[in-house]
């Protein structure tokens, strides 16, 4: 059985993933920081990324067979206020885990983001030149070169996707569906682009590049970009929901606080390519979060921090 060390557990992307490879046979260890899951139905550990050594030792301890780093300051607006915390989780310290998994001879994915680009020119393929734009974009690609650089073996999965989460209101899809279905009208950027994949078709992809052993960098994304507002309106389709409460706006005209890049259309070839199999449209991503509602992982998810 492969031992699978997921960090950021207790987040969204971490959390699912670490359900789904336990389901598949893993066997999963899940570290945490701040937020210990109750009843997880996996083991965890409480890890903080700002003590190098206690990271040393735990990874030391774990003794993982793969590791899949998910744990990133991933609040856009905190990096901004406090950029040498984001910097030391989303950096240096996924370049020291990096290297760890380098000299114990442990296959890694190290999570990035479509922020570190600029969004001026959509499609973009992983050998396009980054520019993100805040600190969180910045300590993210900071974390890619550390990563790439402490282990050249590692793959380096950028992504950006949406489901159920522990809190209940991480994601946009649940910004839509939690508003939607109190009847509470929103807002939804339409020159805003992004590809999100599901996260369960997203954590799906990521034990399919382990099992292959992919290295350097991959776009992990759906094939089909659309602004923020169709996705709000396709959700509401999905869920019977009033897509007439979604208020069509510029993102230019809100009052967002940290600079984010618009056109995040991106080019997912090279992974179709290694999988062999194309990645799931923005439709079958819906469906399947409008199944996994029904089968009750939003309340599995929910139950885990009470
Ligand atoms: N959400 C998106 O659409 C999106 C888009 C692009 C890229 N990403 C990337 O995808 C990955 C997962 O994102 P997410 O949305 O799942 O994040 P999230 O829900 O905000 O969770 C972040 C995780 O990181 C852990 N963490 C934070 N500070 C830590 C520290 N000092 N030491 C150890 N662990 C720490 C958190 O632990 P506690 O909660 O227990 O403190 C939590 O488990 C990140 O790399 C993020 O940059 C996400």
């Amino acid at each position: 059985m492969t031992r699978l060390l997921v960090t950021g557990a207790s987040g969204m992307l971490g959390a699912n993933l670490a359900l789904l490879a336990q389901d598949m046979g893993y066997e999963v260890l899940g570290w945490t920081n701040s937020r210990p899951l109750v009843d997880a139905p996996f083991a965890t550990r409480t890890v903080d990324f700002n003590n190098q050594q206690s990271l040393a030792r735990a990874f030391e301890a774990a003794q993982p067979d793969a590791l899949i780093n998910c744990a990133a300051q991933a609040n856009v607006d905190a990096a901004e206020k406090q950029p040498e915390a984001a910097y030391r989780i989303n950096a240096e310290a996924a370049g020291e885990l990096a290297k760890l998994a380098r000299e114990a001879g442990v296959p890694m994915i190290h999570i990035s983001t479509d922020a570190v680009f600029d969004g001026t020119q959509g499609n973009y393929k992983e050998t396009d030149i980054p520019n993100p734009l805040n600190t969180y974009a910045k300590s993210k690609l900071a974390g890619e070169h550390a990563v790439a650089q402490a282990n050249p073996e590692a793959a380096i999965a950028r992504v950006v996707f949406y489901g159920w989460s522990l809190t209940g209101t991480r994601s946009l899809a649940e910004f839509f569906y939690n508003n939607l279905t109190a009847r509470k009208p929103v807002n939804g950027f339409t020159d805003m682009f992004f590809s999100p994949l599901y996260v369960g078709h997203l954590a799906k992809a990521l034990l399919e590049m382990l099992q292959k052993r992919l290295s350097g960098i991959y776009h992990v994304y759906s094939p089909e970009s659309l602004s923020k507002y169709d996705f709000g309106v396709r959700l509401a389709h999905e869920f019977g929901l009033d897509a007439n409460l979604i208020r069509p706006i510029s993102a230019r005209d809100s009052d967002l606080l940290t600079r984010r890049s618009l056109y995040l259309s991106m080019n997912t070839d090279k992974l179709q390519a290694a999988l062999g199999k194309p990645l799931p449209n923005q439709n079958e991503g819906l469906r399947a979060l409008h199944a996994h509602l029904d089968s009750g992982l939003r309340q599995k998810l929910l139950s885990f921090t009470h």
